[in-house]
């Protein structure tokens, strides 16, 4: 068993993206600049925000933080993404989500200006990465491929099974890997909550995806051997021995599901770190594509 060292590859990234950051800056020319915006005080939005904005710091990136308090009207919020829409020096931005229960979320990912999405959730650039052209790919299925395809993971017809359809992770993951190209061109079954049988089906999976958010749901009896197992899942679970007061956990059982896994990601260090260095990436690509003129 190999682990997919999301942390290790996720530093190359952020290496390679912090080399062309400081060319960009011996040129004389403006550096990236994400912003990110976040509603409330979420837990666990507030420690992926200040992860994301650590990390612009880190690469040579501008970064702004605009933290909104629970309350605030979507009428407010809309006025903000106008804003950030209007204004030059942002290359591209982020809405935290989930957004407070007052505020239409799909109703503010539609405001955000295409050319700025970098997390990809707008329809257009949504529409644009399932009709294989060029757009900005949601952060975490992008870590996925990239992962996969730094790892040199075949997965030509292979078969796929993705657990979860959510519009962020499993969606566009079984999107993406059924496309056309050197890491696709997988045979993809998109499973979700109805689906019946869910074993029968992850225990022919030559790779498993799950974007669930279940502890320990995936087990050992469930894969057969060999699989590459992809575990999206960060799910808190309170502990009071611990000093932060919760532990992180997949959906994965990591111990027995790697004992007969090919590949496997750890959680902590697996996906998640890669799901910042592709939001980097998709900043980077922001500006390269401004600076062109589109
Ligand atoms: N909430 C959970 N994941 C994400 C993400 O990738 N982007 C945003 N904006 N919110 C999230």
């Amino acid at each position: 068993m190999e682990i997919l060292d999301g942390k290790k590859i996720s530093n190359q990234i952020k290496e390679e993206i912090a080399v062309e950051v400081r060319q960009m800056k011996e040129r004389g020319e403006k550096v990236p600049h994400l912003a990110a915006v976040l509603v409330g005080n979420d837990g666990a939005s507030l420690t992926y925000v200040g992860s994301k904005v650590r990390s612009c710091e880190k690469i040579g990136f501008q970064s702004t933080l605009i933290h909104l308090p629970e309350e605030t009207t979507e009428e407010a919020l809309l006025k903000q993404v106008e804003n950030l829409n209007q204004n030059p020096d942002i290359d591209g931005y982020i809405v935290q989500l989930p957004l407070p229960k007052h505020i239409d979320e799909q109703k503010v990912l539609m405001a955000v200006d295409p050319n700025k999405d970098v997390d990809g959730f707008h329809p257009a650039n949504f529409g644009k990465m399932a009709l294989d052209m060029e757009s900005f790919i949601p952060a975490t299925p992008f870590g996925i491929m990239e992962l996969l395809r730094r790892y040199d993971i075949d997965t030509q017809g292979k078969h796929a099974v993705v657990i979860g359809r959510s519009h962020i992770v499993g969606r566009p993951i079984s999107i993406l890997l059924s496309q056309k190209g050197k890491t696709a061109n997988a045979t993809v079954t998109l499973t979700h909550s109805r689906t019946h049988d869910l074993k029968t089906l992850t225990l022919q999976a030559d790779i498993i995806v799950s974007a669930l958010g279940v502890p320990n749901f995936l087990k050992a009896d469930m894969v057969k051997e060999d699989v590459v197992v992809i575990d999206v899942g960060i799910t808190r679970v309170p502990d009071d021995t611990r000093e932060r007061g919760y532990y992180i956990t997949g959906d994965v059982d990591f111990e027995n599901v790697g004992k007969k896994a090919s590949y496997i990601t750890p959680v902590p260090g697996g996906v998640g770190p890669m799901t910042i260095a592709m939001l980097l990436k998709n900043t980077l690509l922001a500006r390269e594509r401004h600076k062109a003129g589109n």
